[in-house]
Formats: C-alpha cells, structure tokens, sequence
C-alpha cells in the first residue's frame, strides 16, 4: 500500500520548459517552495546556498543580457538563435536560479556542501510537485559562463547549481524510461 505522500513521490515528473505555462506559485506558494527548500541536512549547518528568483518583466531584462553575451561569444548566431536566448526566462512564470555559495569548513569537505545544494533544488522540485506545479531542473550553458555569473553578482567561489523553473502544465507528462534499479542494489554481505 503507498501513502499519498510516496504516491506523489512516484509520480513526480520534470516537464520541459517550454511546455510550463501560467499560472506559476503565488507569492506564499513560492515562500513555501523555497522553506521547503531551505530544510535540507546540511553537515556543519552551513547553508551552502542561497537563491535569485526571476519573476515578471526581471525574466525578460535577464534574457537580454543572455542574448547579448550569446551574440558576442557566437558572432554566427541565427537571428531565431537569440531571440531564443531572450526569450529563454519567460518559458516560465517563475524561476528560482540556485546558486552554491560554499565556505571553507575544517571538517565538512566541498562535495557535502554540493550534496546539500543538490537536495535543495530536489526539494524545490518535490514541493513545486506537491503544490499542484510541474517544473524542471536546468544549467544549460548559461549555468557555467563566467560573464553570465557577473551579471548575476556571483563571488569567484560561487557556482550556479540550477535554474528551476516553476508553472503550470497543460498535459502530465509520460513516464520515462529509468535505470533498473534492481540492478543498482546490492545487499552487502562480507
Ligand atoms: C544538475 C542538473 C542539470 C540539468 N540540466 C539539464 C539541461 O541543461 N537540459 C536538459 O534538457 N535537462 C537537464 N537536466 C535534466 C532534467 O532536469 C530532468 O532530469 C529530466 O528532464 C527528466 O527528469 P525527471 O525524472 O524529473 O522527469 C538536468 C538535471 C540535473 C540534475
């Protein structure tokens, strides 16, 4: 017998971005989504992370600038390529960019500290889920490009760990294919 809790855990499923429409999380949904997201284990209690949300006209005036760092790094870019890159943040009511902020710590090691962020953008995606929105986990290159980090204000050590983004669906997506995972579990004997 499942709960409806592990029913809800079963059946989440990311939905690509371009398929999230209106209407996003209200302003005390995504207050929740993100205490949900800040309560996560976190060895050493540091709280590696911390979170920049795009919301309204911010997600336009962010796809110009992709657009314009895009068009200067790729000088063949097709005119239907950048308007791509300008329109990438309005795919979505609402995006919460989790950026991981570690610190120096003499007994918890960096790859903790990424573990923590990682459950902090899959708790975003399970209460997003539990709330009635679909959403999914995305770096794509502007995750990793060090002039797109200057405009978000990133310091040297901080690193972009995924953009969510958060709406509607019209359609719920079909399961997808997934490793077996009979053949992940090993029982341990000596
Ligand atoms: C850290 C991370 C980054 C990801 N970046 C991308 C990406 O850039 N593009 C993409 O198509 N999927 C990306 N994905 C995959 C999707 O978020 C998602 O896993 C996939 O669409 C199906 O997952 P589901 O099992 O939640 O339905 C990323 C996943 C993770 C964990």
């Amino acid at each position: 017998m499942t709960t409806d809790k592990i029913q809800a855990l079963l059946t989440r499923r990311s939905v690509v971005a371009r398929d999230l429409c209106e209407p996003g999380p209200n302003q005390n949904e995504l207050d929740t989504i993100l205490k949900c997201a800040h309560r996560v284990p976190d060895h050493g209690k540091i709280g590696p992370w911390r979170f920049i949300i795009f919301q309204g006209e911010a997600r336009l005036a962010f796809g110009q600038e992709l657009e314009k760092i895009f068009a200067e790094e790729n000088p063949d870019a097709t005119d239907k390529a950048l308007e791509f890159e300008n329109e990438r943040f309005i795919r979505a009511p609402i995006v919460v960019g989790v950026i991981y902020s570690p610190q120096e710590h003499p007994k918890v090691p960096e790859w903790e500290q990424q573990l923590s962020t990682g459950a902090v953008c899959q708790n975003i995606l399970n209460a997003a889920h539990f709330l009635g929105y679909s959403a999914q986990w995305l770096t794509e290159w502007y995750a990793f490009n060090d002039r797109v980090n200057n405009v978000l204000g990133l310091q040297a050590q901080e690193q972009v760990a995924g953009f969510i983004y958060i709406g509607s669906t019209k359609e719920k997506p079909s399961e997808r294919n997934r490793p077996d995972l009979t053949e992940r579990i090993l029982h341990w004997q000596p």
